[in-house]
């Protein structure tokens, strides 16, 4: 077996506002990551998959902006990690063409995340989001990296990106071997879904049963990272729940998606376990607790999202934080690139 360096991959699009989902699932997992010593750690604003939906460029741009301040004010240090925007190595989308004919459309269309925002508009939607799944496979296999912090959504994309590799590897068997590349040349990449904390999807403040997101209409669905503590309060007061008071065991949370999302936020936040919330919580009315869950979010997001808005009010430095991390990107990814040219027959 080729040994590879151990190496983390991760990406965040800019299409939305960045919420407490992206922290807890995954921003707070690279800044665990990054001060591990045994890994190289690159964190990518994956602007080129924003676009597989229409975005308006004046709002992408400041998107852009805006994951790269939330890498920052969480302590996603450049002087540790690589820190950049996809579009700017051009390499990743020269290995997603590449990447286009390997996969096959039989593996796409198994894709559930593709059906889910589809939709019966599958006809209506571009290229671009049904052949996603292989530029991300491309991000990750033109670092090599070994390991992807993401959340369990991803799961079956990262099982792609090991077929993609594994494809390539066995169709181009002989020449990898010849050009002196070994058995591998592209490594399987593990997914890191419940490394660090406990796994947290942060669900839709006003519905448990939806994921928090960035796409939701209505901002009172999600907490911002850079919202302020009056913000903060306001949506926490008014996060559904059910008029039961909170239970003493975790069981008790069965079949109550609102009361059991704000127990796993105050969680994840506290870096407890549900059950350790509900020793302290259990039987008391939703009111009592939000109060507590509150000044815990204030103390814990508050911080960093002052620290994002003041990041923000300089572009020219977070660009430069960009334009630096695409220059340490592209010394690894342009011979790799070659190589891929290489082994595939291109004269280069
Ligand atoms: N698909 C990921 C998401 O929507 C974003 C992403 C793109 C990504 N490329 C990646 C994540 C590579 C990890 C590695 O969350």
């Amino acid at each position: 077996m080729t040994q590879f360096t151990k190496r983390v991959f991760s990406g965040i699009q800019p299409s939305g506002k960045i919420h407490l989902g992206n922290y807890l699932g995954a921003i707070q997992k690279f800044v665990l990551l990054q001060d591990d010593e045994s890994f190289e750690n690159i964190y990518c604003v994956v602007d080129m998959h924003a676009i597989t939906v229409a975005q308006e460029p004046k709002i992408l741009r400041e998107r852009t902006l805006e994951v790269t301040a939330a890498y920052l004010a969480a302590g996603v240090d450049p002087a540790k990690s690589i820190i950049f925007n996809q579009s700017r190595v051009a390499a990743h989308a020269e290995l997603g063409w590449i990447f286009n004919c390997v996969a096959r459309l039989g593996w796409l269309n198994r894709m559930t995340q593709f059906k889910d925002k589809a939709g019966k508009n599958s006809e209506r939607m571009s290229v671009g989001l049904y052949a996603y799944p292989n530029l991300m496979a491309a991000d990750i296999l033109l670092y090599n990296a070994t390991h992807v912090p993401v959340g369990d959504d991803q799961k079956q994309h990262l099982e792609l990106c090991r077929d993609i590799a594994q494809k390539f590897n066995n169709d181009y068997a002989d020449e990898i071997k010849e050009l002196g590349f070994g058995e591998q040349f592209f490594c399987l990449t593990e997914p890191l879904i419940d490394f660090g904390n406990k796994p947290v999807r942060v669900m839709n403040l006003r519905d448990g049963t939806k994921k928090m997101s960035s796409s939701a209409e209505s901002d009172m669905t999600r907490i911002n990272m850079n919202d302020d503590s009056d913000t903060l309060a306001k949506k926490l007061k008014k996060a559904k729940t059910d008029p039961d008071a909170l239970p003493s065991e975790v069981a008790g949370l069965e079949g109550r998606p609102e009361a059991r999302n704000l127990v796993s936020i105050f969680a994840a936040l506290d870096d407890s376990d549900n059950q350790t919330v509900l020793n302290q919580f259990g039987g008391q009315q939703f009111r009592e607790f939000k109060t507590a869950l509150i000044d815990l979010a204030v103390a814990k997001i508050g911080p960093i999202g002052d620290e994002m808005n003041r990041l923000m009010k300089d572009e020219a430095h977070i660009n430069q934080v960009l334009k630096d991390g695409a220059e340490r990107a592209r010394v690894l990814a342009e011979p790799l690139v070659q190589d891929v040219k290489k082994i595939v027959g291109f004269m280069v």
